[in-house]
């Protein structure tokens, strides 16, 4: 069977594990980024650490992984884009240009966002860094022309969404990709949880409570059958600063 990707789940919360202030609030965005930084007092021993560059030493790691939900906020309405008038046919096969795909790595990285309804709009470009995005059959054919008129990577894993476990796999048969690091909001974490396809969690802990049902934890997603085991870890670190912020990090056991 094909060796997937590892996939290891960084994610910072506060003490009751909210990963943003409110459900409609991205924490991108003012005033929730201020009020989300000031939830971490300073130490002079911070616990924070550039867990992408951990992850590059020890597993090669070249992905980052996002859901839509943490670029677009659920009520947004996306920027309309051009009809697509030619044959859609092809537009359902993986997108993958060679002058792209071609790339070293390091230092080429690939910032991946979950995102089959086709909501994220991409302006910006940065150096060593290209977009992929993992769309579905269902995603609009508009969509899909647009990321290649904007020469934007994508793989089509799923029908009517996403097949994560098909995705993680062709990151890694498609693009050699060897280690994902998923930075995204409760709801894309909690899909990989009940995907079964998280390998490692870093959780990082403000010293604060935030509350609220319904605010976005650290995983959402569908929640356990009645007797269905939870997922269980095994602590492999713990640090904790003189500012009060904790750093878990733990395994998941096999089972
Ligand atoms: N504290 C932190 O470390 C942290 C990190 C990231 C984000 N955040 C915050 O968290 C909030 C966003 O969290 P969220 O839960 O709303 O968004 P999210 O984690 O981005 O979850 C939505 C994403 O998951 C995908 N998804 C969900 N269930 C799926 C399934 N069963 N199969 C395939 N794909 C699935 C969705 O796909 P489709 O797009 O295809 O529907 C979408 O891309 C924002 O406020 C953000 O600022 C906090």
């Amino acid at each position: 069977m094909q060796k997937r990707p590892r996939v290891v789940v960084s994610v910072g919360a506060s003490a009751d594990g909210k990963v943003a202030l409110t459900r409609d609030a991205l924490l991108m965005h003012q005033p929730s980024s201020d009020l989300w930084g000031s939830m971490t007092p300073r130490a002079a021993d911070p616990v924070r650490i550039d867990i992408l560059e951990v992850l590059r030493e020890q597993y090669g790691c070249n992905a980052i992984l996002e859901g839509s939900g943490s670029l677009v906020s659920e009520d947004a309405i996306p920027e309309e884009l051009p009809t697509y008038d030619g044959d859609t046919t092809g537009l359902y096969r993986h997108f993958l240009p060679p002058e792209i795909t071609g790339l070293p790595s390091p230092p080429h990285m690939w910032f991946t966002v979950v995102d089959s309804r086709g909501r994220v709009r991409w302006t910006e470009k940065h150096q060593d860094w290209d977009v992929l995005v993992l769309v579905a059959r269902s995603t609009p054919a508009d969509y899909l022309g647009y990321l290649r008129r904007e020469r934007i990577c994508y793989l089509v894993v799923g029908e009517e969404r996403v097949d994560l476990a098909r995705g993680i796999v062709a990151m890694g048969t498609e693009l050699g990709v060897s280690c994902v690091l998923s930075t995204a909001g409760g709801g894309l974490n909690g899909a990989l949880l009940r995907a079964g396809l998280i390998d490692e969690l870093h959780l990082t802990l403000a010293p604060a409570l935030i509350g609220g049902l319904g605010t976005p934890s650290v995983m959402d997603g569908p929640p356990l059958a009645v007797g269905e085991p939870p997922t269980r870890l095994q602590l492999l670190s713990v640090h904790a600063d003189t500012g009060g912020s904790v750093r878990l990090h733990y395994a998941v056991t096999e089972s």
